[in-house]
């Protein structure tokens, strides 16, 4: 099939390359020049594991194109994605800016009939406004050309979107067309071989399901930070509990692990906006509330389990830091607990030793420049480096060259044997009984 993708970020570059790698003709478009550019050469602007090698070669075979102009790639396409952003706007709604701005262009190129795909994460409505913006245009100029507008949201997650999108869970597709319908299931016929993995649904039905899924599993996160914080205060072993519970099939083992907050592009963004939808339809959502406000305070969790061990002023204090990225697996920083932690260190006067094995060059966007001149964040080349001096250690993001590091170094680097895991990696009895000063989430034993 001849696809277009309008957006190169994380979901637009994914969703090509992976129809291109099934062996569709994919046109991904982008306005940014020096994006296209770079793309054209092979060079990929994330890091995601495995991309770069099924954009280079689906590029040499020529199934993978990069253009500027969504008026000349639409010369030859019958399908396209809509995989542009859709930043928090004013009060955490979406930002429909884009995808609107998109819409129009496709109305005032349209030649023949073509299916249209919601891929960016979209309020509920917002294929009807996309319907509505291409129909406008094609009446400014006097077209009468048949369309389809379909819900097809993604469920990818950052480090595993190449093999999420290749074997995913379930396809989601909203749709109110027979034909549109038709066009689907051919498309994504490839990715549901062995089980029907394709769920058709109304078009809000699947707007909402996007929501409704990164709501829910950031609902257990909260739920367990929660109950993590409550732990700590009854002396109680939170990793006892996540099992206990956890071995429960209707409670399950996933999204359960308590830890510094969770970020990233997604779920802060997704649980705003939808808390938002809420509030539009006179709806007041308040289990979201709630987790959105625990995640919040959960940032600062490590801040406060310093504060507690050197109180308020830390100047002359050292910490040093592992991990920066949001999660491991990719260099995005967006809503990193990390983020909220220096900030606070730095406010209180400590210095910052740094270190992450991706996300460092993307984490110094994230800080002020003099911060670094000042010497008051250093970013380390190795992560023992980040811990020389400092007065404590705090693991933020559990990459998997810091889950057996050597405690015996650490002890000699660090000034206070002091361990702040952010992410619940270490055994508490271990490090106690090597005489460290430890403390998890809902582990403070
Ligand atoms: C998330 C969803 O998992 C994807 O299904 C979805 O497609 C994607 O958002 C999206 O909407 O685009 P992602 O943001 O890549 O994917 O990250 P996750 O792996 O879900 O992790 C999110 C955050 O939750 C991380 O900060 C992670 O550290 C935290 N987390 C996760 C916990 O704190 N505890 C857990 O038990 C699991």
């Amino acid at each position: 099939m001849n696809i277009t993708v309008v957006g190169t970020g994380y979901v637009g570059l994914v969703t090509g390359a992976c129809f291109a790698e099934m062996g569709n003709s994919v046109t991904c478009v982008d306005t940014d020049e020096t994006k296209v550019h770079q793309l054209k050469e092979g060079i990929i602007p994330i890091y995601e594991p495995g991309l770069e090698a099924i954009v280079r070669e689906n590029s040499k075979a020529g199934r993978l194109l990069f253009n500027t102009s969504l008026s000349q790639a639409m010369q030859q396409s019958a399908l396209y994605f809509i995989a542009v952003g859709t930043p928090p706007g004013e009060n955490g709604s979406a930002d429909l800016t884009y995808v609107l701005e998109v819409a129009r262009e496709i109305g005032r190129n349209l030649q023949d009939y073509a299916v249209i795909v919601n891929k960016s994460t979209v309020p509920v409505g917002t294929a009807e406004k996309v319907r509505d913006a291409i129909r406008a245009e094609l009446n400014a100029r006097g077209a009468d050309i048949a369309f389809d507008v379909v819900s097809n949201p993604e469920f990818l997650k950052e480090g595993a979107a190449i093999d999420d999108f290749m074997r995913p869970d379930r396809i989601i597709i909203g749709v109110d067309s027979d034909r549109a319908r038709e066009q689907m299931a051919e498309l994504y016929h490839s990715f549901s071989r062995n089980h029907d993995k394709l769920m058709f649904m109304g078009i809000r039905d699947a707007e909402l399901t996007k929501y409704a899924a990164n709501a829910m599993l950031a609902t257990k996160i909260s739920f367990m930070n929660e109950v993590a914080n409550l732990a700590e205060r009854m002396g109680v072993d939170i990793e006892n509990v996540r099992k206990g519970i956890g071995s429960d099939s209707r409670i399950g083992y996933s999204f359960i692990y308590p830890g510094c907050g969770y970020g990233g592009s997604c779920f802060p963004k997704d649980v705003q906006a939808l808390i938002h939808m809420g509030d539009e339809f006179s709806f007041d959502t308040s289990i979201l509330r709630a987790v959105e406000e625990r995640n919040q305070a959960q940032k600062q969790r490590l801040f406060e389990k310093l504060q507690q061990r050197f109180g308020e002023d830390m100047s002359g204090r050292t910490i040093g830091v592992w991990g920066l990225a949001f999660k491991p697996g990719t260099d995005d920083m967006r809503e990193a607990s990390s983020v909220a932690l220096i900030n606070r260190l730095v406010v209180a006067g400590a210095v910052v030793r740094a270190y992450d094995p991706v996300a460092m060059d993307e984490a110094r966007r994230w800080f002020a420049p003099e911060l670094f001149e000042r010497g008051q964040i250093v970013f380390c080349d190795h992560q023992y480096d980040a811990l020389a001096d400092a007065d404590a250690m705090v693991l933020v993001t559990e990459w998997k060259p810091f889950r057996q590091p050597d405690f015996n170094a650490m002890k000699k680097l660090l000034k206070h044997p002091i361990i702040i895991d952010g992410r619940n990696q270490y055994d508490p009895y271990a490090l106690k009984a090597q005489g460290f000063d430890y403390a998890g989430i809902g582990r403070d034993l």
